[in-house]
């Protein structure tokens, strides 16, 4: 979900309005505002897009200068108008957006049912609303001092935001897990999940940590812990530009951003690969380095997209620095009591550093002594705090719901990893070391060149397979993570059903599927298994299956034997997973267009999942 706040002299809708619309990639399916008036505390909600909410006040009264707004991913309970945020308190006086999962709110609703309280909503947070009005009204205490007994009593993650009838020019926040940035103004203040919806008016802003409280008024920002000790807001200045956050004349953000690879791979490795000088500078490593030439394995923790970079990184670790490498989905590691000690190094990767899962398995494997190396997109972000050292990504900010430049740049700063650390344990020729820099350091242009020679022939191969039902992505060795990148691609903004298969391991299964409707995308570029892939494809030619290959420049061979062919520039097969994923970037960009969809906002994902 998404939260925004404003307090201050100006109108608060129209900024609370547009922080949401900044947001929305973190979800969207129902939006919602409260504007204290002064006097009253007017709440209006609706389930959709901002758009909807917004066209649903149409010219009903927004006056107030204070205002709290939410985009809701759904939890507990449906996407619908009384699901959505803010929940108004039994007395109507206390209005609260919240976002996260209150874990033990059946107890706590079993305990205010039986007072008598009558609920209007599913959802957790009208249950953790109630009690803290309730506690207000039994202890006859401050809004202050009951949030601070409430939030005592809770388990479960949660950033809140409340606004009371009788406390005009006052929001109270507070925070466990979930993210919240506060941005300091002149006589004005800005709440929200991150720093984008503030950008336009502050660069000066203060991360708010788990168990504190912030009471923000337009002249003051107050922070407290649950103990009530007043603590001092360390106030940081952002160096986001607002440019980096608009679509700047593209359709949409995930165009822009699949645009943006070759500038933000560049970035990633600037002043650290120093390929004509075959040398990697990276301090983060550094900083860990007599660990990681001592570990026993590395650990590598993630979602999503982020889990198939740390795939890519597997296969170049374990290949380059003869390290043991474990790939983990964070969901599972955190809950199946993984043997982890002092001598294991985790590797957790996630672009925007607030994964709820990938943050929860980090805090349980640094009590166990593990060491915490942090690959993160968004700085000063959750995954980077709790870090012991780490290199960011520098993609900037990525706003399309599916990764795509954040995909890359991780890669970019996994390879670095596996270079360095190979070159200071000596598994790596110098020969092999200096050829391998040399071609990371022309990743940028391989891909402009793919961006400039093959985008209107991955549109027209869009069109033509834009109406599958099922499609399946193989590939082989470094291709393999790939092809489970290119299926999650493909379902997450086309809703076509895809799956991601080793090439091989296709025989025993998935080769079912193949008919004269099935598309098969074979990741084929020119590897030491490429003749292997050859054979693949001919299993499924024999088939009758559709293929479309993505293929090395000057490849003769496999063109032939495709029905359609996406071309990449010739590369290294170990820094290859960085250019043959753009052309399945782009492929389910345009299948997504041309099916009509929303491919920025795909019905029922969410950008930054902060809940578990
Ligand atoms: C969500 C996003 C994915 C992302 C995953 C992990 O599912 O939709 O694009 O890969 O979360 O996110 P992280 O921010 O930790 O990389």
């Amino acid at each position: 979900c998404g939260i925004v706040g404003y307090t201050g002299t100006r109108q608060a809708y129209p900024i609370v309005i547009d922080g949401l619309k900044k947001l929305e990639y973190r979800g969207y399916d129902s939006a919602g505002v409260a504007l204290q008036t002064g006097e009253a505390v007017m709440v209006y909600k609706k389930a959709g897009k901002v758009a909807a909410l917004e066209e649903f006040i149409g010219d009903q009264s927004t006056a107030g200068t204070t205002g709290i707004g939410h985009t809701r991913w759904a939890t507990h309970g449906e996407p619908s108008d009384r699901n959505a945020h803010p929940h108004v308190s039994k007395s109507g006086k206390l209005a609260m957006i919240h976002n996260g999962i209150i874990e033990n709110y059946a107890q706590l609703k079993n305990e205010l049912l039986k007072d008598g309280y009558e609920f209007h909503s599913d959802t957790d947070s009208e249950v953790l609303l109630n009690f803290i009005e309730d506690i207000q009204y039994n202890n006859d205490c401050s809004l202050e001092e009951a949030i601070r007994i409430a939030l005592k009593r809770v388990t479960g993650a949660y950033v809140i935001l409340l606004v009371h009838a009788d406390q005009p020019d006052m929001i109270i926040a507070a925070r466990k897990g979930s993210p919240l940035v506060i941005g300091i103004g002149n006589n004005e203040h800005f709440l929200g999940s991150d720093a984008s919806p503030m950008l336009a008016y502050t660069k000066e802003v203060v991360y708010i940590n788990d168990y504190e409280l912030a009471i923000v008024t337009p002249d003051q920002l107050i922070l407290k812990n649950l103990g009530n000790e007043q603590l001092t807001p360390f106030v940081q200045k952002l160096d986001l530009e607002l440019a980096a956050i608009e679509k700047g004349g593209y359709d949409h953000f995930m165009l822009k951003e699949i645009f943006e690879q070759p500038i933000t791979i560049a970035d990633s490795l600037r002043g650290r690969l120093m390929a004509n000088e075959a040398q990697i500078i990276l301090s983060g490593i550094d900083d860990i380095k007599d660990k990681l030439m001592a570990a026993r394995r590395v650990i590598i923790v993630a979602c999503g997209t982020s889990w198939h970079a740390g795939l890519v990184a597997e296969y170049v670790i374990e290949e380059l620095c003869r390290i043991n490498v474990e790939v983990e989905y964070a969901s599972e590691f955190r809950y199946r009591n993984p043997i982890i000690d002092s001598d294991d190094v985790i590797f957790a990767i996630s672009q925007s550093g607030e994964t709820a899962d990938t943050l929860v398995a980090l805090e349980r494997a640094k009590e166990q002594g593990a060491t915490i190396f942090g690959i993160v997109n968004v700085v000063g972000s959750s995954i980077a705090r709790i870090s012991h050292a780490g290199c960011y990504t520098h993609a900037g900010p990525e706003i399309g719901v599916a990764s795509t430049k954040a995909y890359t740049a991780q890669l970019a700063v996994l390879m670095m990893i596996a270079l360095k650390v190979a070159k200071d344990k000596g598994t790596i020729s110098e020969e092999r070391f200096g050829n391998l820099c040399h071609e990371l350091n022309q990743i940028p242009e391989k891909v402009q060149w793919v961006l400039d020679n093959e985008v209107d022939n991955i549109k027209a191969i869009a069109y033509k397979y834009k109406d599958a039902h099922d499609m399946l992505f193989l590939g082989r060795g470094y291709n393999f993570p790939t092809a489970l990148e290119g299926a999650l691609k493909l379902k997450e903004i086309s809703y076509i059903h895809a799956e991601g298969y080793p090439a091989a391991e296709m025989k025993h299964g998935p080769i079912a599927l193949v008919d004269d409707q099935l598309p098969v995308v074979f990741i084929a570029s020119k590897d030491a298994y490429h003749e292997k892939i050859v054979s693949n494809i001919q299993e499924i030619k024999a088939r009758k299956g559709m293929v479309i290959s993505v293929v090395s420049e000057g490849d003769e061979i496999t063109p032939n034997i495709s029905n359609d062919v996406m071309r990449v520039p010739n590369v290294d097969e170990v820094i290859a997973p960085l250019l043959t994923v753009v052309p399945l970037q782009l492929l389910s960009y345009y299948i997504g267009v041309y099916r009509g969809l929303d491919v920025d906002k795909p019905r029922n994902l969410a950008k930054s999942v902060t809940v578990e």
